[in-house]
């Protein structure tokens, strides 16, 4: 594997440290840096036993549990890491946790704190689309976040990901499982903004890769997109296709989305969320100016993977 240590190399015992290690991009992250023998603390909550087997045996994150939105506990959650990646999400506002709390104030704080701490790399992961103008909440807190992650932290680097698929993903499966049960599937809008869907293994690699140091581009935003950019209408139809299924799409006003999002967010556990519908208003793929994934060296594969295995899940 390329990033294994030689037999000459020193090894670096000092931690990568991920915040949100736990989550469905976080613990990939935390898998690829094992894998490439790294020390990682994998930071969240509620922590759990997150265990790794490869070739050369098995190995296990220090699972340490810390709020991102205590302060107090950053410190020792830092202390002597060579890098810190934050990858804590926040998709719907309750309470104290706001979107400008989270992903602006707390991101803000853990790149400080990772600052002061010496550490040498710091990495946000944000999302395509990021605007610190933006009307949406969610997507102006992604924007003012990046800004409030470079002022604290000089050289940080902002990793932004499109939609990312993946076997437990809450996108692809989700449109497979409505396809299947639907008789008229509805679409966003006409069903014509554009995705460009990213496996998350290959936004995890980037991440690692980063945390390393590898950054042949040395810039400080990378955007990771998958190989094709679907509209939604095409991407129903191609997941229907796969799943040799027929659909029907109808058109549903984005008004009538918001309703939805807003009614539904009273739900513990949210069927579609108000940023989702307002990410879903604006094209989600990579501008031509920015770095990802060909200029970390790696080749991004597309959705037939993840469809192959929720067919054969189901
Ligand atoms: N999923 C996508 O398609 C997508 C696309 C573009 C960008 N992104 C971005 O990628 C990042 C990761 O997303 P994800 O989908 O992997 O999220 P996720 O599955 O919801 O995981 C979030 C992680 O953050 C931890 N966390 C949440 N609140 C925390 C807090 N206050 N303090 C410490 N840890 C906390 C969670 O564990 P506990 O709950 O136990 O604390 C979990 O480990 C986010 O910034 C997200 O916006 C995601």
């Amino acid at each position: 594997m390329i990033n294994q240590p030689g037999p000459n190399d020193p090894v670096d015992e000092s931690p990568v440290t991920v915040f949100g290690g736990t989550g469905f991009l976080g613990r990939r992250i935390v898998s690829r840096l094992l894998e490439k023998a790294v020390v990682v603390r994998a930071v969240s909550r509620h922590p759990r036993k997150n265990k790794v087997d490869d070739a050369s045996g098995e190995r296990q994150s220090l699972q340490v549990e810390a709020d991102i939105l205590d302060p107090s506990s950053m410190a020792s959650a830092v202390a002597g890491s060579r890098a810190v990646v934050n990858a804590v999400s926040l998709y719907v506002e309750r309470g104290e946790q706001t979107f400008e709390r989270v992903h602006v104030e707390a991101a803000a704080d853990l790149a400080a704190a990772s600052r002061d701490a010496g550490v040498e790399r710091f990495i946000q992961i944000s999302g395509i689309g990021a605007n610190a103008t933006s009307r949406s909440p969610y997507i102006r807190a992604r924007g003012r976040g990046e800004e409030a992650v470079k002022a604290a932290f000089p050289g940080a680097v902002i990793v932004r990901p499109a939609v990312m698929t993946g076997p437990d993903d809450a996108f692809i499966t989700t449109i497979a499982r409505l396809v299947r049960l639907l008789p008229i599937y509805p679409l966003f809008g006409e069903g014509s903004t554009r995705v460009q869907p990213v496996h998350v293994e290959d936004v995890a690699e980037a991440v690692s890769r980063l945390a390393l140091g590898r950054n042949p581009a040395e810039a400080s935003i990378f955007e990771c997109a998958g190989p094709r950019i679907y509209s939604y209408r095409e991407l129903v139809r191609e997941i229907a296709a796969q799943l040799n299924l027929r659909v029907r799409t109808v058109p549903v006003p984005f008004a009538v989305w918001s309703i939805l999002a807003t009614a539904s967010e009273f739900l513990p556990a949210a069927p579609v969320t108000r940023n989702q519908v307002d990410l879903m208003r604006f094209d989600n793929v990579a501008t031509r100016d920015l770095p990802g994934l060909k200029e970390l060296e790696m080749q991004p594969r597309g959705i037939e993977d993840v469809i192959r295995m929720i067919e054969h899940a189901a």
